[in-house]
């Protein structure tokens, strides 16, 4: 199963890349840039991973990602993510930037993205992974920040497929972005957000009512609202569930009661993904092979999953076709 699972062509469709810094690229990059990190060592940064909520790791979060400045930062941050992609099978991923983070430092839009999208050109070519941005507002600013860094897009809106909505949900519901949505939906994104991770099953509801949203980021207490989850099944909409931030971030006690298998009884489309990787224990290879262990999937359900990923991607249809059609022959070949 496990070589099943590392061999399947898959999409990973909710990764930050902010959240994909592992320790020793962090070091690296600290030292070049002369920033001091309050860290001294690989096992010290280990030990301060270890959270008790959402917040918790967020603030180590933003800490981590102020020690990119330049454009060979935000370069070498997306292509070593884009590197594992090729390792894994991933053969397509959609990135989440947060560009608030850095803007609010004094780092130019620019920098940022032209930092990524370079990578994202340069995986494509050397190692075979596509890509596509999403530009993710903070939802603990306020509504008129978020439409700030919209104007900032406008020069790269060709760059960038979607929009989509992060950091604190409690007191940040959907609704708080409704009209930075529909200005960003006029530009031409396409409207995601986080819903449902440790926020009530009604922001979910706002997310696909209010902000017309067509993926749904985490969603895991949509299972509270059985009206909900009929309604996600009848507008086709996906959950991209991150089974080890779950329970990095306490969302679930434990993979064994993880409601993934239950998601997919109840006919939601959910696909696998690793949200922030290099602080919650595994890219996304690893949150198949764990989630596959702990609720004893099946290789049809993991093959399910895959499908999900490609089929609920934001790439083209005759792309999508081609991606579906790479998995279909490895499934028939190894089931
Ligand atoms: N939830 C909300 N915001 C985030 C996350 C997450 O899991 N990761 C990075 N920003
Ligand atoms: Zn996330």
């Amino acid at each position: 199963m496990k070589t099943f699972i590392e061999n399947l062509p898959k999409a990973e469709l909710h990764l930050h890349i902010e959240g994909s810094f592992e320790p020793e690229l962090m070091f690296k990059i600290a030292k070049r840039n002369k920033i001091e990190i309050p860290y001294n060592s690989v096992e010290e940064i280990e030990e301060a991973y270890k959270f008790n909520c959402l917040q918790d790791f967020l603030d180590i979060y933003y800490q981590g990602a102020g020690v990119l400045i330049t454009e060979q930062d935000f370069y070498d941050l997306t292509y070593s993510y884009l590197e594992k992609c090729a390792t894994q099978n991933v053969r397509h991923t959609e990135i989440m930037f947060d560009p608030q983070t850095h803007t609010e430092r004094g780092i130019s839009f620019k920098t940022v993205i032209n930092g990524i999208s370079k990578a994202c050109d340069d995986a494509k070519e050397k190692l075979g992974v596509s890509s596509l941005l999403i530009m993710s507002y903070l939802r603990h600013l306020s509504e008129e920040d978020a439409f700030k860094t919209l104007e900032q897009s406008i020069p790269y809106k060709d760059k960038i497929k979607a929009v989509g909505l992060d950091s604190s949900e409690k007191g940040n519901p959907p609704s708080k972005f409704k009209n930075v949505y529909e200005a960003s939906i006029k530009v031409g994104y396409i409207p995601l957000a986080h819903a449902g991770e440790e926020g009530p099953a009604e922001y979910v509801w706002e997310a696909i009512d209010i902000l017309d949203i067509k993926r749904i980021d985490h969603g895991n207490n949509s299972l509270q609202d059985k009206n909900l989850v009929n309604e996600l099944v009848k507008r086709d909409i996906a959950l991209t569930v991150c089974p080890l931030s779950n329970t990095a971030l306490q969302v679930v006690d434990n993979l064994k009661n993880h409601p993934l298998k239950k998601m997919l009884d109840l006919g939601l489309k959910v696909t696998v993904n690793s949200d922030d990787p290099a602080y919650f224990g595994g890219q996304v290879n690893k949150n198949y092979i764990e989630i596959q262990k702990a609720l004893d999937l099946s290789k049809f359900e993991i093959y399910t999953l895959a499908k999900n990923s490609f089929q609920y991607s934001l790439l083209e249809n005759s792309k999508k076709q081609q991606y579906l059609n790479e998995l279909e022959l490895y499934y028939t070949n190894n089931k």
